[in-house]
């Protein structure tokens, strides 16, 4: 298998329309990343193609561009910074894909199963690497020492994870600090610098930061929904790696704090056992107790809790957008 066949093009077709008003910027971030990516060794060039592949959303870029757009006029900092961020993200895609045995990202299949761990760990650390030398090469510092504090978040976050695996107990408010960390702030940090590089004020910067954290919350929420009962055809991911790894995630701690003890030690049984054959049955019953709708009421407050950040600033065609992926990330079905 190289490909699996992807059915996303509903998905597609609303990024498309969402991300209209700035798709030209992002076919120059496009443009930057692959010529950014080419490698005169054959073996490293073909690893970095394959992590750039069909299906990454380039949410992260879009979210810089458009917190630049709403204060001012997206530059060439903007593109090349865009092109950092997806760099970063993509970077920690390829060693989360080797933490949860994933063997399908972005349609294509993930760089673990194609080659192995090894390469997979040693081209996310040159993506690093490398996105931090393009932001380096930027006049001022603020993008460097931004990016590195929201990429060492993302760390922080999946240690935290990794730490807290097998945690049937795990407090709702462990589960979104962990999500802050590994999702969140580099979301937030993607707002701030388009902002930031567009001449905004640091208070704008600060509100848009506000938007991106909360924005980011709804984003894995959603994705934690997704991983129990989404489709893989449509996201292009494996999905099902959440309870295979043991993480608690949001519907599970609801269903876990709502039910009683008897119904709790069954819970914990199902959750310990970890056999993919039990997960029908477990994502039946998060539906009928109602924790899933209520994880998704979560990630919508979360969305709205984002939109609220935007207020005070006046209407623009980038602030309709903004608010437009706000509602996205809780609704999409990839
Ligand atoms: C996946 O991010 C990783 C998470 C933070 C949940 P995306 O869903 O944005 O992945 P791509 O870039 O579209 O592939
Ligand atoms: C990982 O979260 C987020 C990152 C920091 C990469 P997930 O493990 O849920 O992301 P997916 O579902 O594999 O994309
Ligand atoms: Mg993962
Ligand atoms: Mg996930």
């Amino acid at each position: 298998m190289s490909q699996v066949r992807p059915t996303d093009a509903g998905v597609r077709r609303t990024l498309t329309r969402l991300l209209g008003p700035i798709a030209a910027e992002l076919v120059e971030v496009e443009r930057r990343l692959q010529q950014e990516l080419r490698h005169s060794d054959p073996y490293i060039d073909e690893l970095a193609r394959h992590s750039f592949r069909i299906g990454g959303k380039r949410l992260r870029p879009a979210l810089l561009l458009l917190s630049a757009r709403l204060i001012g006029e997206i530059n060439d900092d903007h593109r090349t910074l865009a092109a950092v961020v997806e760099m970063v993200h993509t970077a920690t895609l390829v060693h989360d894909d080797v933490l949860d045995d994933a063997v399908v990202r972005r349609h294509c299949e993930t760089m673990n199963a194609r080659w192995d761990n090894h390469s997979s760990i040693l081209l996310g650390d040159f993506l690093f690497t490398h996105a931090f030398a393009m932001a380096s090469s930027l006049d001022d510092v603020f993008a460097c020492r931004a990016l590195s504090d929201a990429t060492n978040k993302v760390c922080e976050g999946e240690l935290r994870q990794t730490a807290a695996r097998g945690e049937f107990w795990l407090s709702r408010r462990d589960y979104l600090e962990i999500v802050e960390a590994k999702t969140a702030d580099l979301c937030a940090c993607c707002c701030e610098l388009g902002v930031r590089y567009a001449g905004g004020s640091p208070a704008d910067g600060k509100r848009l930061a506000a938007f991106g954290r909360d924005l980011g919350i709804a984003f894995q929420i959603a994705d934690d929904l997704l991983d129990l009962e989404g489709d893989e055809l449509v996201t292009g991911k494996s999905l099902g790696t959440d309870l295979a790894h043991q993480k608690m995630t949001l519907p599970l701690i609801f269903l876990r704090d709502r039910a009683a003890e008897a119904d709790a030690a069954r819970l914990q049984a199902l959750f310990d056992e970890r056999d993919p054959a039990h997960t029908a049955l477990l994502v039946d019953w998060l539906e009928e107790s109602g924790a899933l709708r209520e994880a998704r009421r979560t990630a919508e407050e979360y969305a709205q809790q984002a939109a609220a950040e935007l207020a005070s600033l006046p209407d623009s065609p980038a602030k309709q957008t903004l608010l437009e992926v706000a509602r996205f990330v809780v609704a999409r079905e990839a």
